[in-house]
């Protein structure tokens, strides 16, 4: 007799926990608006297009001037989006070392890394050949494409400035 009320009273509890466990997804504080004009919607993560050809064709991104006004914007981003967790600069932490990547890779190769990880990893030879290495695949943080032109920015400055001891 009395179980009745008891199971009724642990289902409340468990549909009020099973609410509150929302707010653990604290990896996607979007604070960030909606691109204004942008072109596309598309926001869930389905890869339904081909990668353009010669991505990594050209000067290496750190041969173009550094547009110092978008560094700390860039760096800002680096920090809030995640990015920190997985990568670091003159050291190699669970993923690959960014230090002297926009030697590397071209600036639009870079980009389009940081806007399409996983299209990178099945299309892009280089992306394959580095998921290979780090059997992990970059999470596709959602930037939008000119928060990704501002973290190319810092990438560049960074790479560009003697390493650091730290
Ligand atoms: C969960 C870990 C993780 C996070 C978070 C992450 N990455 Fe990555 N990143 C990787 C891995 C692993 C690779 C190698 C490709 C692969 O396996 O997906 C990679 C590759 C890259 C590369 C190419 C490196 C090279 O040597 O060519 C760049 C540039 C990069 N990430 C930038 C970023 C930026 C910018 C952010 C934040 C917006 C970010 N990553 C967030 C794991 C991560």
């Amino acid at each position: 007799m009395k179980l009745r009320p008891l199971s009724t009273l642990m289902l409340a509890v468990l549909l009020t926990s099973g609410c509150g466990g929302k707010s653990d997804q604290g990896a996607q504080n979007n604070s960030t608006a909606p691109p204004s004009g942008g072109t596309s919607s598309s926001t869930s993560g389905t890869p339904a297009f081909t990668l353009p050809a010669g991505l990594d064709e050209g000067p290496r991104a750190a041969a173009g001037a550094i547009d110092e006004s978008q560094v700390a914007a860039g760096e800002k981003l680096f920090q809030t989006k995640g990015c920190t967790a997985c990568h670091a600069f003159g050291k190699r932490v669970t993923c690959p070392d960014l230090d002297g990547v926009t030697t590397r890779r071209t600036a639009k190769w870079i980009q389009t890394q940081i806007l399409h990880p996983e299209v990178m990893t099945k299309q892009d030879p280089t992306a394959r050949q580095l998921f290979a290495t780090f059997s992990l695949q970059m999470p596709n943080q959602h930037l939008t494409e000119a928060e990704a032109a501002q973290v190319l920015e810092f990438l560049k400055h960074k790479n560009h400035e003697a390493p650091e001891a730290h």
